[in-house]
């Protein structure tokens, strides 16, 4: 990829086209998010119920002004401390602002990436880049460039390849649409980050937060169902799954401790930012090893891992 990959990526979307580009964290499917139009075939092709929102990618925080209505101090003080990066910010829309992107919500997502392909697109773009992760709908965030093109093959416009991603796992998100600012959704940027520069803590997400789909009780799935077993239990249930005959794949933090044709062993890095950054990898590997059941060793219950976490459970449903 080279600079003439960001041109040419940067005139399909202003043509209306949708391009797939790295972040830090995944895979997003761009469109312009000043086009209702080119939104509107974002959610076709994604299979994205139209009610829920997708995140404004900008180029730096300065555009924030452009896309909220006003921004608050708690705002300026994240978007100052942790952009560009992996959070999202979750402001009052701007009047101006399509209802395709805030899926007609008073609020708006922001997120200023630092990935270098991602803030090249934004700055030869120079607009807002409007992205959800680049998978269909409830399924496995994309962290490489050839897991976009098995999830969407011609229905896109152009791939911007950098490789694999090295977050692996979506932007933390935070509504500071009122006053009191609340963790959406957890993510490699730990809420005891956000509340030191805050100097507040968060609030859990109260029923008046703006609907994340990112919080649904099933997404982030694969195919096989999925089951997440405490590590003292998962020989047992290991066991019991072969004894009747079926075939099991297992990720899990430690090495295989039995041979069996029904089995497929991945063993995960044992640190929370490694087994973020190989957790949808490994999950599609583990989805087309044609087993009748994942089972995933559930991780230590430290802060670091809330965000792995939290993925898995939704994993499972
Ligand atoms: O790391 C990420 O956040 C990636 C990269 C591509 O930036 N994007 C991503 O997008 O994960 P998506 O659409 O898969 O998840 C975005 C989440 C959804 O749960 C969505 O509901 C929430 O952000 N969101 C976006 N705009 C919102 C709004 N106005 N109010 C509440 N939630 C919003
Ligand atoms: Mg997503």
């Amino acid at each position: 990829m080279n600079q003439e990959d960001i041109v040419q990526a940067a005139a399909i979307l202003k043509r209306g086209g949708l391009v797939a580009f790295p972040t830090e964290t995944v895979y997003g499917l761009g469109a312009d998010a000043a086009n209702p139009a080119a939104v509107k075939r974002l959610y076709a092709v994604k299979q994205r119920p139209v009610a829920h929102p997708v995140i404004v990618h900008l180029g730096d925080a300065l555009q924030m002004s452009h896309w909220a209505q006003t921004v608050p101090t708690a705002a300026r003080k994240l978007a100052a401390a942790f952009w560009p990066g992996p959070l999202t910010l979750i402001l009052q829309r701007a009047a101006h602002v399509n209802d395709a992107v805030t899926g007609g919500q008073g609020t708006v997502g922001l997120r200023v990436p630092a990935h270098p392909v991602a803030r090249a697109l934004l700055t030869a773009f120079g607009g807002g880049i409007a992205a959800p992760s680049a998978n269909r709908f409830g399924r496995l965030s994309a962290t490489a460039a050839e897991h976009v093109r098995e999830e969407f093959g011609a229905d896109i416009d152009f791939v911007l390849d950098a490789g694999r991603c090295d977050v692996g796992i979506e932007s933390t998100i935070v509504d500071v649409s009122s006053g009191q600012p609340a963790l959406l959704r957890p993510g490699q940027l730990l809420g005891s980050e956000i509340e030191r520069v805050l100097g507040m803590p968060l609030a859990a997400p109260g029923i008046t937060a703006p609907r994340t789909p990112g919080t649904l009780a099933v997404h982030y799935a694969p195919a096989t169902p999925l089951k997440l077993v405490p590590a003292t239990a998962l020989g047992d249930e290991l066991t019991k799954l072969l004894n009747s005959d079926r075939r099991v794949a297992v990720l899990a933090l430690d090495i295989l401790p039995l041979k069996s044709a029904q089995l497929v062993w991945l063993t995960a890095p044992v640190a929370a930012a490694d087994y973020a950054h190989d957790l949808y990898a490994n999950l599609r590997w583990l989805d087309r090893a044609c087993c009748d059941v994942i089972l995933v060793e559930r991780p230590p219950a430290s802060p670091e891992w809330t965000a792995v976490t939290d993925r898995l459970r939704r994993a499972a449903g």
